[in-house]
């Protein structure tokens, strides 16, 4: 791809956070590290910058972008927000949980930032980088997580580089990030129910605990992001690998030992903080090919099996 920029890495101190505003107010491209992810912000009131999200990251048309607020107050401005979203809001924010909603018509947002739902998906982030700089900007940023479409999600400023270097501003170097994997994303419908359309740190039972049980969708599809083959790369993945075949780079987990390791003591937590950074050590590695050591599937490990069911899934 073009390079069109000149890339700067700022630290996330008083004076990177003043440059990240500065850029973003002018209507540029900063990678900010969240707790999940690091994002790929642009202010979303601006059609121009939201514009040049999509094309640094080569994102389809369709994909709609999760819209980034201080506070449950900032996405009253552009959301609808019902009593589930208040106590959902007042449990998990700021947090790992986004939260698809009826958009409001006055709603001050690039149109593409929607990509033609009457939605609008807001999370409030809780890292202190992006907060200061939501704090500074005073406007609710659009951010997709700051890697090249269909590439592994970046856990650390050297991952964004690895495929958005020269086209984008600036990244804000806050180190590796703490969940390691994208938010959970709910879809609240005025008819009462709710779904989930992405498994993330956020588990169905902490949803259950506040809004009662899921109430299954219409199988409409939702995220569309969801549908295209995610977090790739661009290796074959083999799946619940005992120990590495012949041509294999393996994933390791607990007592399996791999060339890399998600976590030695069997904490799914710090295998998800990990998943990441193994895939993109993975994806450098000389091996042709790629295994990964079973997970278990609870708690945050269902995030991560729906992540590595995608890094697997054979096409493109
Ligand atoms: O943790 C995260 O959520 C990170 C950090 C940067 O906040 N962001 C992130 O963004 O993962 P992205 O663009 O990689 O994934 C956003 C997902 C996509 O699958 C998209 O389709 C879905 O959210 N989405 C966005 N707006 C939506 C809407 N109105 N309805 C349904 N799905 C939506
Ligand atoms: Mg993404």
């Amino acid at each position: 791809m073009d390079r069109k920029y000149v890339t700067e890495t700022v630290l996330a101190d008083t004076a990177g956070i003043a440059r990240g505003v500065d850029i973003l107010r002018a209507g540029g491209l900063v990678a900010v590290p969240t707790e999940t992810v690091y994002g790929l912000a642009a202010r979303a009131d601006s059609e121009e910058a939201v514009g040049q999200i999509f094309e640094a990251k080569g994102r389809p048309a369709f994909n709609p972008l999760i819209v980034h607020v201080l506070d449950i107050a900032a996405a009253e401005a552009i959301a609808e927000i019902d009593e589930r979203a208040r106590m959902l809001a007042d449990r998990f924010w700021p947090g790992p949980l986004t939260m698809v909603l009826s958009r409001r018509p006055d709603a001050q947002l690039a149109p593409q930032i929607a990509a033609g739902l009457p939605t609008v998906a807001v999370r409030s982030p809780a890292h202190p980088a992006m907060r200061a700089i939501l704090e500074g900007l005073g406007k609710a940023l659009a951010a997709p997580s700051a890697n090249a479409s269909e590439t592994v999600s970046p856990t650390s400023a050297a991952h964004v580089l690895a495929t958005l270097d020269g086209r984008i501003d600036a990244v804000v170097d806050g180190g590796p990030t703490e969940r390691g994997l994208e938010s959970t994303i709910i879809a609240l419908r005025e008819d009462g129910r709710w779904s989930l359309l992405r498994e993330g740190p956020i588990t169905r039972q902490d949803l259950d605990s506040v809004l009662g049980e899921e109430t299954p969708s219409n199988g409409a599809i939702e995220a569309p992001g969801q549908l295209a083959r995610h977090y790739a790369p661009g290796k074959p993945v083999r799946l619940n690998a005992r120990h590495a075949e012949e041509g294999e780079f393996l994933i390791g987990f607990g007592s399996v030992t791999g060339d890399v390791t998600l976590s030695e003591s069997g904490d799914i937590n710090e295998a998800a903080r990990n998943l990441y950074a193994c895939l993109h050590w993975a994806r450098e590695a000389p091996q042709l090919r790629i295994a990964v050591a079973a997970i278990p599937d609870e708690g945050i490990g269902k995030a991560i099996n729906d992540r590595l069911r995608r890094a697997a899934a054979p096409g493109s």
